[in-house]
């Protein structure tokens, strides 16, 4: 699980579109992640998903009717909102939009929305032509200009057998969006370009020289920074991981082709923390043609590549850009730690622990040693998305950040 709703109180309100099926798989997803998940149904949204359906997913009342609720000792619309961490409405209709547009309090919906004064999210889902419609857009700016976050519908064919955009997100992304405004900002303004997984140094066609990183600790760094409020980009070696919603993916092969990306996009970043596993030597030659083995022995020159974080370390403004560097050890971590922080030229380096199997490459958890000029400090042994979040902590509450730019 690379996200933690655990404690927190999401208001889910449910419009009636054919996608409130769907919305029954992220109240699901949140119920099992420990969140309070309170939904507020429309009249129109219990057509296509019965109460009943949301309820057992959440295992807390469902809401429908504003004075049937009052009426029960349960919460009432102004409780709802202010006990909440933040109001989701999804899938929203173009009918809903325009009646939040215009601050209609007709329903317990529109009343909890109004009364609010916590984030409130928008996923809007509905035929390609209402949301293609002028007055659907007019409406969706009115409740951008509100602050409210509108999370874009995706394209493709739509139960209507239209194809278009109208359709709602996949959860998976919706969730980032969810996190990042919950979050505490403390990466607000923040430029931070992070490095992840391992580089392939090609022989031939089909064979390269690689390692066993999987991107998890780069990837986890990005989703944490794009949550507490950073614009992220991200560059990544071959993984399986997913694409973190809401950050820039650059996808490369080889360190030479890191190289170039990073040097590309370095300048204009405030934090620089790079994570990737990169080949310290390439193939001095590559063959057009498949090697075959039709010799008793075969001898590979390599040459070695650019060390990129120690020409960072050398060309980066101390005054404006953060240096964060990683290393994997088996030994001495603190000697060889310091080695490379001074070494490279870096602000802090974050030093795995790869003696044990239960941290560093490939695994979910790792074990992180933090140096910086101030000293040394042992993280926990947790999941990757959790160090990510201490080492972020470490940054801010060490003051380490740069002025955001303006
Ligand atoms: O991807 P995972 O499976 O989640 O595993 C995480 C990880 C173990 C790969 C990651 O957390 C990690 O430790 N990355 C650095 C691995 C490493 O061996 O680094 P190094 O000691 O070779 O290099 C030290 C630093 O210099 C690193 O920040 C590296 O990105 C950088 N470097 C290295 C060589 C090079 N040519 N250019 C570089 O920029």
């Amino acid at each position: 699980m690379t996200h933690s709703f655990a404690g927190k109180r999401i208001v889910v309100g449910v419009t009636g579109s054919i996608a409130a099926f769907k919305v029954a798989g992220w109240v699901s997803a949140l119920a099992k992640e420990e969140a309070l998940v309170d939904v507020v149904m429309t009249v129109a949204a219990t057509k296509f998903v019965s109460p009943l359906t949301f309820g057992s997913l959440s295992g807390r009342p469902v809401y429908e009717d504003m004075f049937s609720a009052e009426q029960e000792g349960t919460i009432s619309h102004i409780g709802l909102s202010r006990e909440a961490d933040c109001i989701l409405i999804a899938p929203a209709t173009a009918h809903t939009i325009a009646r939040l547009a215009y601050g209609l309090a007709d329903d317990l919906l529109s009343t909890t929305v109004l009364a609010a004064r916590i984030p409130v999210i928008i996923c809007p889902a509905m035929n390609v032509q209402m949301y293609g419609h002028p007055a659907t857009a007019r409406n969706m700016k009115i409740l951008k200009d509100f602050g409210y976050l509108v999370i874009e519908p995706e394209s493709g064919l739509m139960a209507c057998g239209e194809e278009g955009s109208g359709r709602l997100p996949e959860w998976e992304k919706v969730a980032e969006y969810v996190l990042r405004e919950i979050s505490a900002k403390d990466l607000d303004g923040q430029r931070v370009l992070v490095t992840a997984g391992p580089t392939r140094e090609p022989s031939d066609p089909v064979r390269f020289l690689s390692n066993r990183s999987s991107g998890k600790m780069g990837y986890a760094l990005a989703r944490t920074a794009f949550r507490r409020g950073a614009e992220v980009t991200l560059i990544s070696g071959p993984t399986t991981q997913q694409p973190p919603a809401g950050v820039e993916l650059i996808k490369v092969t080889t360190a030479m082709d890191m190289h170039q990306e990073v040097m590309a996009r370095y300048q204009d970043k405030s934090v620089i923390v790079k994570a990737a596993a990169v080949s310290d030597f390439r193939c001095a030659t590559q063959s057009d043609q498949k090697i075959k083995k039709d010799r008793s022995s075969l001898v590979m020159e390599l040459e070695q590549n650019p060390d990129i974080l120690k020409e960072l370390g050398a060309l980066r403004d101390h005054d404006r850009q953060l240096l964060i560097g990683f290393a994997a050890e088996s030994s001495n971590i603190e000697e060889e730690g310091r080695k490379k922080l001074l070494g490279k030229g870096l602000d802090l380096i974050a030093v795995n622990d790869i003696s044990s199997s239960t941290c560093g490459f490939e695994v979910d958890n790792n074990q992180i040693t933090l140096i910086d000029s101030s000293g040394v400090k042992k993280l926990l042994h947790t999941s990757k998305i959790k160090t990510a979040d201490l080492i972020w902590d470490h940054v801010v509450t060490n003051k380490m950040l740069k002025p955001a730019r303006p």
